[in-house]
């Protein structure tokens, strides 16, 4: 098949285009460049996005399928201007960031989303209204041949978020005590980044069509901070935080700096129990956890456990946590 990738410089759209060179396919990548490199055997494109449908000059002929991951509503609908005449089969990545409601466990694809976002440009404050607005471009300009591809979170090699790699570096970083959310039945789902590709690929060369949900299975926190901890060998204690106490403390949930991620706040119980009945039934294949946490603490070594992080506690942060913890627990 020739194979279009909007993107292929980084993480979830490089896994892509490098698992469907790996199939034999000719893989063509259009990015500016500037993120990192195209797999090996994959062909880039250098081009802007923001130049409008000038952006797609250098693309020539018809495509088999094409795969596109960005969040700005106006890249996507200039690509569509350009190449939905051209593609048999279209994957827009979406996100679960469409979906109205995050407390109800369990929902499927026919979840209200979020109202669209009406700009062409998006800020990271719009992500999901925008991520909507992509979506109904896509339908708008290519409905029938369609997969609509919404991830929860994506961990694994190459992740730039810092989130889930940061429960096995922090346990592989020192043996210190670590602070943990007091939280342990919380579910959370993350899709390791590799499996994700490979349905992606299935699914352009199957021709599925429609809005999947993908997501990793419904794990709680407990198990998934007991195979970092085993993976990376942490033989320190564990301090489990009150969410309340941590939120006086100015610990962000989920992501930013001095965060904690995978921790999420109240309101968010069906964030990591969405359904992947659908994509499941039609091939989604999941690899165990271990894996996921084995390939993400990695790279996080070949990133180095001790650098500034865009997620997770400083280990200084971390020390002036657990002391304010053991002195607010003391009797
Ligand atoms: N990470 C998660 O946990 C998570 C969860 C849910 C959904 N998602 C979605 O999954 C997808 C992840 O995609 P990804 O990992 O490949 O990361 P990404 O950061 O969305 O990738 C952006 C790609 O587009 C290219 N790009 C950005 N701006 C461009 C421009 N102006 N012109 C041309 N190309 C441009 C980048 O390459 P250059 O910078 O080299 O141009 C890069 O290859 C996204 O759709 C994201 O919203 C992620």
């Amino acid at each position: 098949m020739r194979i279009l990738i909007l993107g292929g410089t980084v993480f979830l759209s490089a896994h892509t285009a490098r698992e469907a060179v790996q199939r034999g396919h000719e893989v063509t990548c259009l990015a500016r460049g500037v993120s990192g490199r195209v797999p090996e055997g994959a062909t880039l494109v250098a081009a802007d996005r923001s130049d409008g449908t000038r952006a797609y000059d250098g693309l020539d002929g018809d495509w088999d399928a094409v795969v596109d991951v960005s969040w700005q509503p106006g890249h996507v609908r200039e690509a569509l201007k350009v190449l939905a005449p051209r593609a048999r089969h279209w994957t827009y990545v979406s996100s679960c960031s469409v979906y109205a409601d995050h407390a109800v466990p369990g929902l499927g694809e026919e979840a209200v989303l979020l109202p669209h976002h009406s700009g062409a440009e998006a800020g990271p404050g719009d992500y999901g209204e925008a991520k909507v607005a992509c979506e109904q471009l896509s339908v708008e300009a290519v409905g029938s041949r369609l997969h609509i591809s919404r991830p929860g979170l994506i961990g694994g090699p190459g992740d730039g978020s810092d989130r889930f790699g940061y429960w096995p570096a922090r346990f592989a970083r020192s043996s210190e005590p670590a602070v943990v959310p007091d939280t342990p039945e919380t579910l959370v789902q993350v899709i390791d980044v590799r499996d994700l590709a490979a349905w992606l690929i299935d699914a352009a060369e199957e021709g599925v069509t429609g809005p999947f949900n993908a997501v990793g299975r419904p794990t709680e926190l407990r198990t998934v901070l007991g195979a970092a901890m085993e993976a990376s060998g942490f033989e320190g204690t564990a301090v489990p935080a009150p969410a309340d106490w941590l939120q006086a403390q100015g610990v962000r949930p989920w992501a930013g700096e001095e965060s904690l991620p995978l921790w999420l706040p109240s309101g968010y119980e069906g964030f990591g129990s969405r359904s992947a009945a659908a994509a499941l039934e039609q091939g989604l294949t999941l690899r165990p956890l271990e894996e996921t946490v084995e390939a993400a603490l990695a790279y996080e070594r070949e990133l180095g456990l001790d650098r500034p992080r865009k997620a997770g506690l400083s280990a200084a942060r971390e020390r002036e946590l657990v002391s304010l913890l053991r002195a607010a627990t003391r009797p």
